[in-house]
């Protein structure tokens, strides 16, 4: 997996693994969100299919599969679609990435009667299936970054979703890039430590609230 990092993955080793994360497995290990793209980096179609077959194959309520992607390749017109109306504090960074992936997700019947369910589950659902998109880029050796700052109204109207979809959020993915190639701005949003909750504040045992305890964990 390491042969596909690029110099600046390796040289910027301090993001992941953060303490307490190193006996995860790889790729979520090294998973992090990068706010700086190589915007010079383009996707193969391959690797995007690759990506999109991550979140196909992800477990779904009754295997309902309520997701949606629009596939938003730097340059493209879906993209130029999006980037309009990315929040102020996201427009500086998604547009370099390599390809932005809506997503959205099924939450009421199509006009023939089919999807739509369980609409709280296809939340759950749609999580999932970016969370696979998002751990296969990492283990292609690119990046991924999740974001929901934009109108996902305008977005909605603008890239024609049927009303029985929500859209969500965006899945960025490239390359890391130059940080010397953004802003300082920019490039001040990935110097923020990245924190965790601890076990104790949201993981349970013998009752809700009632601390868990890994056994043979010294008290
Ligand atoms: C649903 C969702 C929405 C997010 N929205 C944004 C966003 O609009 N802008 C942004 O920079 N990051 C956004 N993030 C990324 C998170 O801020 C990031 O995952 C979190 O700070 C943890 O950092 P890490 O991914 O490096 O562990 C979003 C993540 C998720 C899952």
């Amino acid at each position: 997996m390491d042969e596909g990092h690029t110099e600046a993955d390796r040289t910027e080793p301090s993001h992941a693994p953060m303490p307490g994360a190193e006996s995860l497995a790889e790729p979520l290990r090294s998973r992090w969100s990068p706010s700086i793209f190589d915007d010079t980096h383009r996707l193969g179609p391959e690797d995007v299919e690759t990506l999109l077959h991550a979140a196909q194959w992800a477990p779904s309520w009754g295997n309902s599969q309520p997701w949606a992607f629009v596939v938003a390749e730097r340059g493209s017109p879906s993209h130029d679609l999006l980037v309009p109306h990315l929040s102020r504090g996201n427009a500086g960074w998604v547009p370099r990435a390599s390809v932005v992936f809506v997503t959205a997700v099924q939450v009421a019947p199509d006009p023939a009667g089919e999807g739509g369910a369980s609409p709280g589950h296809a939340f759950h659902d749609l999580g999932q299936a970016a969370a696979h998109l998002t751990l296969q880029a990492r283990s292609m050796g690119l990046h991924a970054h999740q974001f929901a700052g934009f109108d996902r109204e305008a977005v909605h109207a603008a890239l024609g979703v049927p009303v029985w979809f929500e859209v969500m959020t965006g899945i960025a993915v490239g390359v890391r890039g130059n940080p010397e190639d953004v802003p300082e701005r920019d490039r001040g949003r990935e110097q923020k430590v990245r924190r965790r909750r601890e076990l104790s504040e949201f993981v349970w045992g013998p009752s809700w609230g009632e601390p868990w305890g890994a056994p043979g964990r010294a008290e």
